[in-house]
């Protein structure tokens, strides 16, 4: 294991439903730190850009399109084994399956509005911050 560092996305579904503290605070209590943050709103075109593994599946435009309705968080998680470790506090990608305690299970509302996003491995997790950060605004 090692230090890592994994991009988060807070959605639409979960920032206007008002609830960036909570998810803050899940992530902090599971002790990893949010090293960089921002909130901006994606247009569909960086939405097709930032998913374009994807593009292939039948979900890929409805995807795209509900990353679009309002702001997102993106931020940039940083401590030990964070990549798995976060996709663990998220839950599963369906909140019906989710685990109790993860953020998913608690505050996800469908497959579609499933509250957040996390990096699933090391090198998307590289690829996805460098989509969203600069060097100069990532702090350790
Ligand atoms: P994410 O990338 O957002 O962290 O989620 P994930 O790894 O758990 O799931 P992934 O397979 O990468 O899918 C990305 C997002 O697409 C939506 N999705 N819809 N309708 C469907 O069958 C379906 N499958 C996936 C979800 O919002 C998922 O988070
Ligand atoms: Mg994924």
């Amino acid at each position: 294991m090692s230090v890592q560092q994994t991009l988060s996305i807070i959605k639409p579904d979960a920032v206007r439903r008002n609830l960036i503290g909570k998810i803050n605070d899940r992530i902090e209590s599971a002790d990893l730190k949010i090293i960089a943050q921002k909130m901006i709103r994606l247009t569909k075109e960086h939405a097709m850009a930032f998913y374009d593994v994807h593009a292939e599946r039948s979900f890929y435009n409805d995807l795209c399109s509900n990353m679009t309705l309002g702001p997102i968080v993106a931020q940039v998680l940083d401590g030990e084994n964070a990549i798995e470790r976060y996709r663990e506090v998220m839950g599963a990608t369906n909140p019906g399956s989710a685990a109790p305690g993860t953020i998913r299970h608690e505050f996800g509302e469908s497959v579609d509005f499933n509250s957040v996003h996390g990096s699933d491995s090391p090198e998307t997790a590289l690829k996805e911050i460098a989509f969203f950060f600069s060097r100069i605004e990532l702090h350790r």
